[in-house]
């Protein structure tokens, strides 16, 4: 049987500001350390992100800026994408939604989907701002959400409570750009994919694919809304910044963000490879999962397969849709539009990333949402990555080469301690299939335990001692230590998704040079004695604290 094939996505990051640390655990994270298992599971497996740079924020601050939107977006494009990168992200392709690849994709998904009828036209009223002189699409208008009675609707989303709106629906409106309340609604026309028409498909779709490990809020959102009814949703915004609707009537509009970021997928592959692309995206049996917040759910699982199965093209539909839910925080700010707030580069002044890697992997809101604390934060960089794994690896590598001569460089694990390791093992593969990374970290952490317990237990360095010309305590030694290595060793392996540089550092005092395998764990294990043995994390001192609590509320 052919290997199986898989595209990881991330949803796409919008390209007009650095991402907080809430965005970073709610997508881009989960999404790397799942494709990283992939990669240790030596999967032909493809990571696909890249930066959102259409839309509205990024047409109005080009605006106040005086610079051209394209200018502006591609900055902040390679800005966020060398911060993953430094934050140990390792995509296919990082690349970007207007490139020309997405512009072409996107005009032919477009034409199909008008060819096979599934474009519509909508007649709406558009909130006109009489100060401004302008239409106020999207988040240029806000107000009070129809649904919730949230405060800060904008035009398009209700970040309260994630339901998509028309400017029109919202109560009290008012102008982001003056603030002030001078608006009038005007009659505008807008092309809309015909939701309507392609609901008992999406149902269909979803209730066939939901099985395949849909994160439980995903299946649940999605069905309750198809049972209120999907109504047509417009996929033209008059804007500038975007791509042109090249349609009658529609020269003062481009195609709305959502409907090019969604797009962006393929059109970010298509960028990446120009020739292998459609081997994955248009390849029956090949696996789509991907990864995002829960404020894209509807998109992702409604809007996103009913352009797919519209433009009936051959494009495979996602196999996994996982949403997560919200990192939230009472004490620490994340969001940048209440003045500053933790972002994905002031975090990297106050650690390096491998610490909010696993960190935040460790308060991952996979099933519901997690609290962000420095407290939180401590506990873990402290009491789990210092004192469980760091100093248990530390620890047995110190005793190992104080007693070099006891030992031989070749590691050999202990029978009923590999039992014990390969049932974590098996606990830890597990959890990844079923797409529960927070729950695979702890079989780390629980890797580490049972090493700190055997530590403990067997107390190898009065073994060491009462050795000299003791064959029987040497013999007692050497297994002690080749079974306390061989559990570091799979430390650094097993580590390595959430925690890369870690992991790759502790594999170097084991003679591995390139990322881990899964099959390395049954590898012949070596000790390489030659490499500097440095303290693999150190707690966090008041200095780090101090600097968290910047950013508190
Ligand atoms: O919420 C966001 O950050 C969006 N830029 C996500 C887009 S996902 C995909 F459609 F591109
Ligand atoms: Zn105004």
């Amino acid at each position: 049987m052919a290997e199986e094939r898989i595209i990881v996505t991330s949803a796409l990051p919008y390209a007009y500001s650095v991402p907080h640390i809430g965005n970073f655990v709610g997508s881009v994270l989960p999404a790397d350390i799942y494709f990283k298992h992939l990669m240790m599971e030596g999967k032909d497996a493809i990571f696909i992100c890249g930066s959102d740079q259409h839309g509205t924020p990024i047409e109005l601050m080009a605006i106040k800026k005086g610079i051209e939107p394209e200018a502006l977006a591609d900055g902040m494009h390679h800005k966020i994408k060398g911060l993953f990168g430094k934050f140990g992200c390792t995509f296919t392709h990082y690349g970007k939604t207007h490139s020309e690849a997405n512009r072409a994709t996107v005009y032919e998904i477009f034409r199909e989907l008008q060819r096979k009828g599934h474009i519509t036209e909508t007649e709406s009223m558009l909130a006109y701002c009489n100060t401004d002189r302008r239409f106020l699409v999207d988040r240029l208008v806000e107000g009070t959400c129809p649904y919730c009675g949230g405060k800060k609707a904008r035009g398009d989303q209700c970040d309260d409570c994630g339901r998509l709106l028309e400017s029109s629906q919202i109560i009290e409106p008012h102008c982001t750009l003056c603030g002030g309340t001078d608006i009038e609604f005007r009659k505008v026309k807008n092309l809309a994919l015909d939701l309507p028409g392609l609901q008992q498909k999406v149902e269909d779709y979803i209730k066939s694919a939901s099985g395949n490990g849909w994160s439980k809020n995903a299946v649940h959102k999605s069905l309750s809304y198809i049972e209120e009814g999907l109504k047509a949703r417009d996929i033209t915004r008059r804007l500038k910044w975007g791509f042109p609707v090249a349609e009658e009537g529609y020269g003062d509009s481009v195609f709305y963000v959502w409907f090019d970021a969604l797009i962006g997928y393929i059109g970010i592959t298509r960028e990446w490879d120009g020739s292998r692309w459609e081997e994955y995206w248009k390849k029956s049996g090949v696996k789509l999962i991907q990864f995002m917040g829960k404020d894209n759910l509807e998109f992702h699982t409604l809007v996103w397969p009913a352009t797919l199965i519209g433009a009936d093209s051959g494009f495979i539909l996602p196999h996994t849709i996982y949403v997560l839910e919200y990192l939230t925080s009472r004490s620490i700010k994340f969001s940048k539009s209440r003045g500053v707030g933790l972002n994905m580069e002031n975090a990297l002044e106050i650690m390096p990333s491998d610490y909010w890697r696993f960190a935040l992997a460790h308060l991952m809101p996979e099933t519901a949402d997690s609290e962000f604390s420095v407290e939180a934060l401590v506990e873990v960089v402290n009491n789990i990555m210092n004192d469980k794994i760091g100093n248990f690896v530390h620890r047995v590598l110190t005793i190992a080469r104080a007693h070099r001569e006891l030992l031989q460089s070749e590691i050999t694990i202990e029978e009923r301690e590999m039992e014990e390791m390969k049932r974590i093992l098996h606990g830890y593969r597990d959890n990844f299939d079923k797409i529960r990374m927070r729950e695979a970290l702890h079989s780390v952490v629980e890797l580490a335990d049972m090493g700190n317990a055997l530590i403990s237990a067997r107390a190898p360095w009065v073994t060491a001692k009462e050795a000299a010309g003791n064959s029987k305590k040497e013999e007692e030694f050497s297994k002690t230590m080749g079974t306390l290595l061989g559990i570091a060793r799979w430390v650094g392996i097993l580590i390595w998704p959430f925690a890369p540089d870690s992991g790759r550092e502790i594999s170097r005092h084991f003679g591995m040079a390139s990322d881990p395998k899964i099959s390395d764990l049954y590898e012949k294990g070596v000790v390489d004695w030659g490499v500097e043995l440095k303290p693999v994390f150190s707690k966090m001192a008041d200095k780090e604290r101090e600097a968290l609590g910047a950013f508190s509320r």
